[in-house]
């Protein structure tokens, strides 16, 4: 029998096909065209077990919490079920878990908690190439706290962070805190967040990491990272509108939040002000496990004896499918990089395939600005995201402030047909022809 993790590589995760049997968005018709969604760094598609799931609480077990009846204890128990889930998304322990409204709102929570500590010689690291959402908090509370902001600069030829000067606005005087991105949801790099992190708590500050853009791509692993918070969002995972933030036990435990005086006080409950979203919180888990679902075992090789032995955690199918959704991200990302790059007055940005990075890309056509092409590539089917995707200063800092950026992001369920139609319709509208 061979050991474990060669019996991982023998399992197999479903095809692309397979997949996208489980989206009836992926069913949609427009203007005669099946429908392409590129539209995934902006949210991506929820397939059918998820919504069972949450329409199965609300018809089921619909209740508020911590009472002495059923449906109460079943939300009880709901809630604490998807902690393990997404506990396990993140290699986290359950009580590490808190639940929001979005990525957004629980940055500004956590940064308004953190902020009771800093004062005016404290400073805080930004960067230049994430989303908003992980620089204005860091910004709002500077204001109000009078703590320093130093924003560490993005190499625009690149797409990709400026090492040396990250380091140089850590290591100066009073760096109590690094807010970084895991990976840019406009030009889709990835950031080596563990070194990012290390050079943080050199400085002796905190690391907040927004792996909002790179959870549907890469597995989280906040114990690899060794952050201190990582917020991400399960509708860009194929879940409902509901965001995620881990946290260390101890912070969790001790940040001075403001809550409610009957409110638990234990972590990590008393991160989360008011009833929460328990439909979307149930339909976060079931997006977990539709991704860890996606692995196929092969049972007719399994001895019943040594079946233990053989099941796989949900971690391990979690990093299974990763593995297999990011062989297969590269090579369209590779298709599309290749296919957008030779149209004649098509620009892309951010790094090469080969480089660490999403399949996403951002891109702009000469002479037509991007929300033409983003009406025009919708008329052929092509469902596409434009502008600055509040990553304002990466728009800025790439010279397209005014007329933005068409985003291109490939999913679990993009095909390479799909690839292929959206290069096809650029040129046409490179060209003029559309
Ligand atoms: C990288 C990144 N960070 C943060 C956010 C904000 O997330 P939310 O909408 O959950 O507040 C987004 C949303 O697009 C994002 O792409």
């Amino acid at each position: 029998m061979p050991p474990l993790n060669e019996r991982f590589q023998e399992s197999r995760v479903v095809s692309a096909d397979e997949v996208r049997g489980a989206f009836p968005a992926l069913e949609r018709q427009h203007e005669g065209f099946p429908v392409a969604y590129f539209d995934g760094p902006g949210g991506t598609q929820v397939p059918r077990t998820v919504v069972e799931a949450m329409a199965n609480y609300l018809f089921q077990h619909n209740a508020n919490t911590h009472w002495a009846f059923p449906t109460s204890a079943e939300t009880d128990a709901a809630l604490h079920g998807a902690r393990r889930v997404l506990a396990d998304f993140v290699n986290a322990s359950p009580d590490e878990i808190v639940f929001g409204a979005n990525m957004t709102s629980l940055t500004f929570r956590v940064s308004r908690a953190l902020g009771r500590r800093l004062g005016p010689s404290d400073a805080i690291v930004v960067t230049e190439l994430d989303h908003h959402a992980n620089i204005d908090p860091w910004r709002a509370l500077a204001r109000d706290r009078g703590i320093t902001i130093r924003q560490s600069r993005m190499i625009p030829e690149t797409g990709q962070l400026d090492w040396d000067d990250l380091d140089r606005c850590l290591s100066q005087h009073g760096t109590k805190l690094l807010a970084i991105g895991a990976a840019s949801n406009a030009v889709g790099t990835i950031n080596d967040v563990a070194r990012a992190v290390a050079m943080a708590h050199e400085a002796e500050a905190l690391a907040f990491v927004d792996a909002v853009h790179f959870a549907p791509h890469q597995l989280v692993d906040v114990q690899a990272w060794d952050c201190d918070f990582v917020v991400c969002s399960a509708y860009k995972f194929h879940g409902p509108h509901v965001g995620v933030l881990y946290g260390k036990r101890a912070l969790l435990r001790s940040l001075e939040v403001t809550k409610l005086r009957p409110a638990p006080d234990t972590a990590p409950e008393r991160l989360e002000a008011g009833t929460q979203n328990h439909e979307g919180i149930v339909g976060a888990a079931a997006a977990v496990e539709f991704l860890a679902g996606l692995v196929k075992e092969e049972q007719e090789c399994v001895d019943p004896n040594e079946l233990d032995a053989w099941i796989m955690t949900r971690r391990q199918r979690l990093a299974t499918v990763f593995q297999a959704l990011h062989t297969r991200g590269c090579a369209l990302l590779e298709r599309l990089w290749e296919g957008c790059g030779c149209i004649p007055g098509v620009r892309l940005f951010g790094p090469p395939p080969g480089a660490p990075r999403t399949p996403t890309i951002a891109l702009v056509v000469a002479n037509v600005p991007a929300t033409e092409v983003a009406i025009r590539l919708a008329r052929r089917g092509i469902f596409a995201s434009h502008g600055d995707f509040y990553a304002q200063t990466v728009a800025e800092r790439l010279g397209q402030a005014r007329d933005g950026l068409l985003r291109l992001g490939c999913a679990c369920y993009t095909t390479e047909n799909e690839v292929d139609r959206v290069v096809e319709s650029l040129r046409a509208i490179a060209q003029g022809h559309e």
